[in-house]
């Protein structure tokens, strides 16, 4: 549990290499009206997913380093799975302020939910591949066994704003063959892309498994990060403001549709220009 001094003042900082972290950002402002908001979606370099862990470190670093410095944010959320597997540690250490992932949430989230102790997990292949949720898992000490399956392009179809469809349905056919066999009735949607692709993976998945995501977990986690450094935001109504490093038009007018009416229009973020 993060337990860093900051200041009260400030919004709850977060970002993703786009449009997935929104579901968490959806959680947040649900669960924290008051609170206010700065939301960066890197989508001049998206996606993270297949990019080496070097890589997606250095642009973790420098978007949470901006959300410090540029927007005075009092706590940053990771709220994109591929770079909180690999950058959480770090920017924890180094970050004057509280900083959250999703994996751990993720995780917590998902052994509650089986009943036969049999979970699956999936994600990029830069979470998958790095071990993060069978480490945060085994921290859970739950019984359970794990199956995890890379899905890559997924995420792509998200951004693409194509959700559902046949072309959709045949990549989850083949991408979620090993979790379906493996007999799960839990399954993580371990990237925060995943959420908006629900039906379609629940389809394949069938109805007996129930599909978790990490947004509302998260959300109870940066609440109680927020009480406990004494940084809770009581009373008011909070401002929400949203950036993308790619073009803006079209991160204002599909994210609004997957966010909703907070995401009234976005802001330039500019790459390389926050050290
Ligand atoms: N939403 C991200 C995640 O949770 C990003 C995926 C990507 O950019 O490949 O992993």
């Amino acid at each position: 549990m993060p337990n860093k001094p900051s200041s009260a003042v400030g919004p709850i900082g977060m970002f993703d290499s786009g449009f997935g972290g929104l579901t968490v950002a959806r959680a947040v402002i649900d669960l924290l009206p008051a609170e206010d908001v700065v939301y960066i979606g890197d989508t001049g370099r998206y996606p993270y997913g297949n990019k080496p862990a070097e890589d997606v470190r250095e642009y973790a670093r420098e978007l949470a380093w901006s959300l410090v410095r540029d927007f005075n944010a009092k706590l940053v959320v990771i709220a994109c799975n591929t770079a909180a597997s690999v950058a959480l540690h770090e920017l924890s250490k180094e970050l004057p302020v509280p900083v959250l992932g999703v994996v751990e949430p993720g995780a917590r989230a998902l052994v509650r939910a089986t009943r036969n102790r049999k979970v699956g997990v999936i994600g990029t292949v830069g979470t998958i591949s790095s071990g993060a949720y069978v480490r945060a898992i085994n921290n859970t000490h739950a019984d359970v066994t794990l199956t995890s399956a890379a899905c890559p392009g997924f995420v792509e179809f998200v951004e693409r704003d194509q959700t559902s469809g046949d072309e959709v349905t045949v990549l989850a056919e083949r991408l979620l063959a090993p979790v379906r066999d493996a007999g799960v009735d839990a399954l993580l949607l371990g990237c925060t892309h995943y959420p908006y692709l629900s039906r379609v993976i629940g389809e394949v998945m069938g109805s007996k498994v129930v599909l978790v995501s990490s947004g509302d977990e998260t959300a109870f986690a940066v609440r109680d990060a927020l009480i406990e450094s004494g940084m809770a935001a009581t009373s008011g109504v909070g401002s929400h403001r949203f950036l993308s490093s790619g073009d803006i038009a079209w991160f204002a007018q599909l994210g609004r549709r997957l966010l909703g009416p907070e995401l009234d229009h976005a802001e330039q973020w500019s790459i390389n220009s926050h050290s």
